[in-house]
């Protein structure tokens, strides 16, 4: 007997612990099941503030593209200026400072660096002969006008307000509109420059072709240290004629209007 009802209350304990154990799995499958769901939930929460960032930043760039397109419209003789400057741009900053040029503000910067050229009159923006006094003041206005235009934008307010306030500014200090010089210029303003007279010197114009990369090297050289950030300088000599040379031809002239 006494044998017996100890099989009988091991059995029971059996059975006990066989329910306990399979109430602890359901348990444990149930929280399986919630942390998958929440590893779901997170992964959509996610994709959908990729997607959101995503058009931020598309819209960031429409709204830059309408504003430069918007500026580039009244100077019709330089097409594609503020596109090749800003591909230029990239290309020295890339060698100088990744960071630099991996910033979104650098290549916004230079694609609007004349956006205050909105506030120069038609009658000097256009004028065919040379600029007197008066009409010079106002045109060298126009990096301090784009700096106030920039100051409004949020996404605008680091390299990008930089740039367009100090884009003529030269390594000796005598460029304008603040006269700073050397190291004092930020540096995306002194690639810019450089950028920028590679732009002037190869392009065509209405009375002129635009020299070759080559004369263009030279000519940038011989201001480099008075003109010229050395660096941005050097950099320039770094890039491969035929990166240079592709830029050239892919935002070649797509008008050859003359001024209005
Ligand atoms: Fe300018």
């Amino acid at each position: 007997m006494a044998v017996g009802k100890l099989d009988n209350e091991l059995g029971g304990e059996v059975v006990r612990l066989r329910a306990e154990l399979a109430a602890q799995e359901r348990a444990l499958r149930a929280k399986e099941e919630e942390f998958g769901r929440y590893i779901s939930r997170l992964r959509e929460a996610l994709r959908k503030e990729k997607r959101q960032a995503e058009v931020v930043s598309r819209s960031y760039v429409a709204a830059v593209r309408a504003l430069t397109n918007a500026v580039e419209a009244r100077d019709a003789y330089t097409g594609k200026h503020a596109e090749r400057v800003a591909a230029y741009g990239l290309e020295l900053a890339t060698l100088i400072d990744p960071e630099l040029a991996a910033d979104p503000e650098t290549e916004f910067g230079f694609l609007l660096h004349d956006v205050g050229k909105v506030a120069v009159p038609d009658a000097i923006l256009h004028k065919p002969s040379a600029l007197n006094r008066e009409e010079m003041g106002l045109m060298r206005q126009h990096p301090v006008t784009g700096f106030e235009i920039v100051s409004h934008i949020d996404f605008l307010d680091g390299n990008a307000q930089r740039i367009v306030r100090y884009h003529h500014e030269r390594w000796d200090g005598e460029g304008y509109p603040d006269r700073i010089k050397g190291r004092d210029i930020p540096l995306a303003a002194r690639i810019f420059a450089v950028a920028d007279t590679l732009d002037a010197i190869t392009s065509d114009r209405p009375y002129r072709s635009g020299a070759s990369i080559a004369d263009a090297r030279r000519e940038i050289a011989l201001g480099s240290a008075t003109q010229f950030d050395p660096e941005a300088v050097d950099a320039l000599m770094a890039v491969p004629d035929d990166i240079l040379e592709r830029i050239r031809t892919e935002t070649a002239l797509t008008s050859t209007a003359a001024p209005a």
